[in-house]
């Protein structure tokens, strides 16, 4: 049997995917499943996706709008194990074993447990603290050596090599050292405030979703942030010039890149560019994915076979598992 390097990767759903998404990972994702070396495993993370406030009918809803979302870029069950996280149990069984290893200092140190538990004062749930063993369950379940993120999870993907040692020092070798995977472009900012990161948590004018009508990524556009002077650095500018770099010829983007150095550059014309841009680089996206939500049973099928891939390494994996630490 030929010994390919596992690649695993999971989203939470929540809502339509945004460019920062996208570029930070998702393209990697369907880059890596098109390379042989490799066994893709993508996942729906749900039960991490409730450490938030949303209720049932949100739930059901956005999962299958990420299944729905992820297939029209690209995602390719046929090449790929994709499935919903709640779908293979065996996640939380695993998650509980590595709990009883993890220090707590740990994860009250992760910078994503803090930022949170500001975000969300009023539903600080243990859920937010033991998310990362959670996603360390994820990847080691399937023996991940490699996770592609955004730069914003590798202090998770470094908690769980921490936490593959410390349950190899005590139970015997039995997981790898995982590997974060970044993109070129893993952090995309805020249309509005581009000192942040682009999120929806800050409302849906700071980012570009991927399903935006080409009329509302310009409006959108419209309002971003650049500078007051033409030519003056600035992270709004920088931010949509990077954008730039990803969806439109090189040319353009050199063009542009070079009005701006030299104080040429018309910011009006940089947004109608660039929103032309993205709106056809996605145009096939939009369609699919259309198509997609109105074939709920397809979906259905698609994420019961990935249940049925999934279940299978699970269930092989718990089995030794158990056997390791001495409950079977
Ligand atoms: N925490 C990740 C995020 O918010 C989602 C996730 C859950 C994940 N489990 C994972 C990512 C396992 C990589 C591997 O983006």
């Amino acid at each position: 049997m030929s010994k390919k390097k596992i690649v695993f990767s999971a989203i939470q759903p929540t809502g339509n995917l945004h460019i920062g998404n996208y570029l930070g990972a998702v393209r990697n994702w369907v880059e890596l499943q098109k390379n042989e070396d490799y066994e893709c495993i993508f996942c729906i993370a749900d039960y991490h996706a409730m450490t938030g406030d949303k209720t049932a009918q949100d739930r059901r809803d956005q999962i299958i709008l990420m299944a729905a979302e992820l297939l029209a870029l690209g995602i390719d069950p046929k090449k790929s194990t994709f499935f919903v996280q709640s779908h293979v149990p065996e996640h939380t069984e695993l998650a509980w074993i590595f709990n009883t290893i993890t220090p707590l200092a740990e994860l009250e140190r992760m910078t994503q447990f803090k930022d949170k538990s500001k975000k969300q004062a009023k539903n600080i749930n243990t859920g937010l603290l033991t998310y990362p063993i959670l996603q360390a369950a994820d990847i080691l379940m399937y023996k991940g050596n490699f996770v592609p993120v955004g730069q914003d999870q590798i202090q998770h993907v470094e908690l769980t090599r921490d936490t593959a040692r410390w349950f190899n020092n005590r139970y015997g070798e039995y997981f790898p050292e995982t590997e974060a995977l970044l993109t070129e472009t893993p952090k995309i900012m805020s249309l509005l405030e581009p000192t942040r990161k682009m999120s929806k948590s800050y409302g849906l004018s700071h980012v570009l979703e991927l399903a935006d009508e080409p009329e509302v990524i310009l409006a959108k556009l419209k309002k971003a942030v650049t500078a007051s002077e033409p030519g003056e650095k600035s992270p709004g500018v920088e931010n949509l010039l990077l954008l730039l770099k990803n969806f439109a010829d090189e040319t353009v983007y050199n063009n542009f890149v070079e009005a701006e150095k030299n104080g040429t550059i018309k910011y009006g014309e940089l947004k109608e560019t660039l929103a032309q841009a993205i709106g056809d680089y996605f145009a096939d996206f939009r369609e699919n994915r259309t198509q997609y939500l109105e074939d709920r049973s397809f979906l259905a099928t698609v994420l019961s076979e990935g249940e049925i891939k999934a279940s299978k390494i699970a269930k092989a994996s718990m089995k030794e598992v158990r056997h390791l630490i001495g409950i079977r």
